[in-house]
C-alpha cells in the first residue's frame, strides 16, 4: 500500500485547519509538516504551537521533517505538541544513532532524511533504528521545485538494503511528486509519498490533486532488480 502524506508548506496558512482536515477527507494518510530554520536550509517556516494549533483539525499521523540545523533540543517540544513520526537530516545530526533513539524514548516514529548528494551509505548503519527513511528528491528548503530523477537511483539502491536486511522501514520521497513522477518513485521503490505543490496548489483542488496521486500510483508496482 502506498501512503500519500500531502505537506502543508504549500497549503494556505491562513487556513491551516480547515486544508488540513480537507487533506484527510479526501484520503490523504499522513500530513506531512516542513520544518525549516533559516540555517540548515534558507527559509524559516513552522514551529511547535503550529504543530499543536494543526493537531486539532486531524486524526492522521503528523510527520514531521527537521531541517534545522540542531534538531535534538527541538525533538521534545514537537512530540509535545502532538507529532507522531519525527525525521531528522543525517546531514545534521553528528551523534544519529542517539538523536533517533530520543525521539524513539519519547514514543514518537524516527525517522533519518538524506539531501540529494548524500549517498546512501550514510544510514546504513542506522537503517535498523529508524521507521522511515526520507529521500530528498529536491535540495530542500521550497515547495514546488522540480523533482531529481537522479534521485530514483538512491531510493533503488535503499530498498534493496532494506530488502537484504528483511526491514520493514517506510521509504518516503520528498520534492517534486506529482502524477508524472508519482509512479517513478513507486517503482523505484518508495512507499511514502510527500505531495505539497500537486495536492494544495491543484487546480481543481485538494481532493482532486490527491485522486489524480492515487490514480497515477494505482497500477505501479516496486521493479526487482
Ligand atoms: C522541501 C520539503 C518538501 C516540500 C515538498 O523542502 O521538505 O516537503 O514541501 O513540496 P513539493 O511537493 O511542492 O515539492
Ligand atoms: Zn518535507
Amino acid at each position: 500500500m502506498i501512503r500519500i502524506a500531502p505537506s502543508v508548506l504549500s497549503a494556505d496558512f491562513a487556513r491551516l485547519g480547515d486544508q488540513v482536515a480537507q487533506a484527510e477527507e479526501a484520503g490523504a494518510d499522513w500530513i506531512h509538516v516542513d520544518v525549516m530554520d533559516g540555517r540548515f536550509v534558507p527559509n524559516l517556516t513552522i514551529g511547535p504551537v503550529v504543530v499543536e494549533a494543526i493537531r486539532r483539525y486531524t486524526q492522521l499521523p503528523l510527520d514531521v521533517h527537521l531541517m534545522v540545523a540542531d534538531p535534538d533540543p527541538l525533538i521534545r517540544p514537537f512530540r509535545e505538541s502532538g507529532a507522531d513520526r519525527i525525521s531528522v537530516h543525517v546531514e545534521a545530526c553528528p551523534h544519529l544513532h542517539r538523536t533517533l533513539a530520543r525521539i524513539r524514548d519519547l514514543g514518537a516514529s524516527p525517522g533519518v532524511a538524506l539531501n540529494p548528494h548524500t549517498p546512501p551509505e550514510a544510514v546504513e548503519w542506522v537503517l535498523a533504528d529508524v521507521d522511515t527513511v526520507v529521500v530528498m528528491t529536491v535540495d530542500p528548503g521550497f515547495g514546488g521545485q522540480a523533482f531529481l530523477a537522479g534521485m530514483l537511483d538512491k531510493v533503488r539502491r535503499i530498498r534493496a538494503l532494506r530488502g537484504a536486511r528483511g526491514a520493514t522501514f517506510e521509504l518516503e520521497v520528498d520534492g517534486g511528486v506529482d502524477a508524472r513522477t508519482a509512479p517513478l518513485a513507486v517503482e523505484a521503490g518508495a512507499t511514502v509519498l510527500v505531495a505539497g505543490h500537486s495536492v494544495y496548489q491543484h487546480p481543481e483542488g485538494i481532493a482532486a490533486g490527491l485522486a489524480a496521486l492515487r490514480n497515477a500510483v494505482s497500477a505501479a508496482r516496486p521493479t526487482r532488480a
